[in-house]
């Protein structure tokens, strides 16, 4: 059947309005999804409570780079080898130095450590310090690093026990 151009203009319209509304629904059950508010986007900045709010975007950018170069090992803020010491802001919470902020897990992707701090992970855990062994790690800048750490504190806020199976938040 031969239809006119304009009705065959008006199907392709309406199917990318459709497109557009299914990618916004999937969009919005993740950390980026626009509809997160100032309050679940701060979490601390430092071991002083100085806060930082983290804007949609660089959620985003966190989620992306998490998924890139964290999820295989940290899936749902879980650890495959080691589940014990997970990405719950609980668990971060306890460790030594704590990680449960911004700056802490910045810094442990320069220089990671073990959880009690007494011992240097730069050999095992991909970080900043040795992308000879950890090649993935130099595509990371300081502000992705800051968008992951910040994506790691947002999305148990967002998901709840998706996250490390729901530890709870402090
Ligand atoms: C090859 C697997 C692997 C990859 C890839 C990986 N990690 Fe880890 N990560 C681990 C393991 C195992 C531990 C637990 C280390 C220990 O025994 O203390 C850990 C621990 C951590 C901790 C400390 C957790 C706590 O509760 O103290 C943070 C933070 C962390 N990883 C963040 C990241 C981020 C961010 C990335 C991506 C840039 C990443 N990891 C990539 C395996 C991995």
């Amino acid at each position: 059947m031969f239809f006119p151009l304009k009705k065959r203009l008006i199907k392709a319209v309406v199917g990318s309005v459709f497109a557009g509304l299914i990618s916004t629904t999937l969009w919005a059950g993740s950390a980026a999804g626009a509809e997160i508010n100032r309050d679940i986007r701060t979490v601390p900045l430092n071991d002083s409570g100085d806060p930082i709010t983290l804007t949609t975007k660089q959620l985003a950018q966190g989620q992306r780079k998490f998924n890139g170069s964290c999820a295989s090992c940290h899936l749902d803020g879980g650890t495959k080898t080691n589940p014990s010491v997970d990405l719950s802001p609980a668990t971060l919470a306890r460790a030594t130095p704590p990680r449960n902020s911004v700056s802490s897990i910045v810094d442990y992707l320069n220089e990671p450590t073990t959880y009690d701090g007494l011992r240097t992970l730069a050999e095992l855990h991909p970080s900043t310090a040795r992308t000879d062994i950890f090649p993935k790690m130099r595509d990371l800048t300081e502000k992705d690093l800051t968008a992951i750490a910040g994506y790691i504190l947002v999305q148990p806020k967002v998901v709840g026990k998706q996250w490390s199976g729901g530890k709870p938040n402090r």
